[in-house]
């Protein structure tokens, strides 16, 4: 479904943040992206999202060749790819459910489907009874389940999800990976680019690897540290 053929980007000339990059992730995989700070790991996503346009390869998702991808039809590219960050991103000023129902306003949904669908998306996460509450009103972990049912309820093939748990305590943490390995189990491919190794170990999943734009390693749930 996502595949990188000797993909690199430069912002600038000669220094590549991304460094011939070639993998492959199927429909329905769960992956993680680790690295550290600075490795090139939201410049993957953001050449997913074609925030970005890489400086040499071919990046296909669900059989489109992104480099072919018409302007006009980028918004409707990226209705198949929720994004999630660490900061959330909510609207301060709106409450749990103007914020998830913002996503399908956008694509005209009509007020029939939001209605029923905003309340699915929020027993999903857990948050039914606080829709009416406002982003400040919330723990930290309850507004990323918020920008989770927001990322999702356009029913996207691909949650892409940029250090989701940053900003979050453990506890938290644990609960929103779990909440993405459900969402994950129901078929959505997830990629979740995150610092947290202790995680990461404990979750048993595909692990891809970039340092300094490289990819380090790319090492599947079972196989033996190199
Ligand atoms: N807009 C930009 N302009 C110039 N350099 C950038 C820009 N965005 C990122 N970089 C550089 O590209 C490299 C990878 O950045 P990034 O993908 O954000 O890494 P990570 O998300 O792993 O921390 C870093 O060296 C960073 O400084
Ligand atoms: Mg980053």
């Amino acid at each position: 479904m996502i595949t990188f053929e000797h993909v690199s980007k430069c912002y600038m000339e000669g220094i590549p943040a991304l460094n011939d990059i070639s993998l492959h992730i199927d429909e329905g995989e769960f992956v993680f992206i680790v690295g550290s700070s600075g490795s090139g790991k939201s410049t993957f996503l953001k050449l997913l999202t074609k925030e970005l346009e890489p400086t040499e390869g071919t990046i296909t998702v669900n059989g489109t060749n992104l480099r072919k991808l018409r302007r006009k039809k980028i918004p409707m590219y990226r209705r198949n790819i929720g994004m999630v960050y660490q900061d959330f991103r909510l609207f301060k000023d709106r409450n749990v459910y103007e914020n998830v129902a913002f996503a399908q306003r956008v694509i005209e949904e009509s007020n029939r489907t939001i209605k029923k669908k905003v309340p699915m998306m929020l027993s999903l996460v857990g948050l039914a009874a606080k829709y009416r509450s406002r982003p400040k009103q919330l723990s930290g972990g309850e507004q990323q389940r918020v920008a989770i049912a927001r990322a999702l309820i356009n029913e996207p093939k691909i949650l892409l999800a940029d250090e989701p748990t940053g900003n979050l305590d453990a506890n938290n943490a644990w609960d929103i990976m779990k909440l993405l390995e459900e969402i994950n189990a129901r078929g959505t491919t997830v990629v979740v680019v995150t610092h947290n190794l202790e995680i990461v170990e404990a979750m048993n999943k595909r692990v891809i690897t970039l340092k300094k734009g490289v990819l380090m390693d790319d090492k599947y749930p079972g196989e033996k540290n190199a």
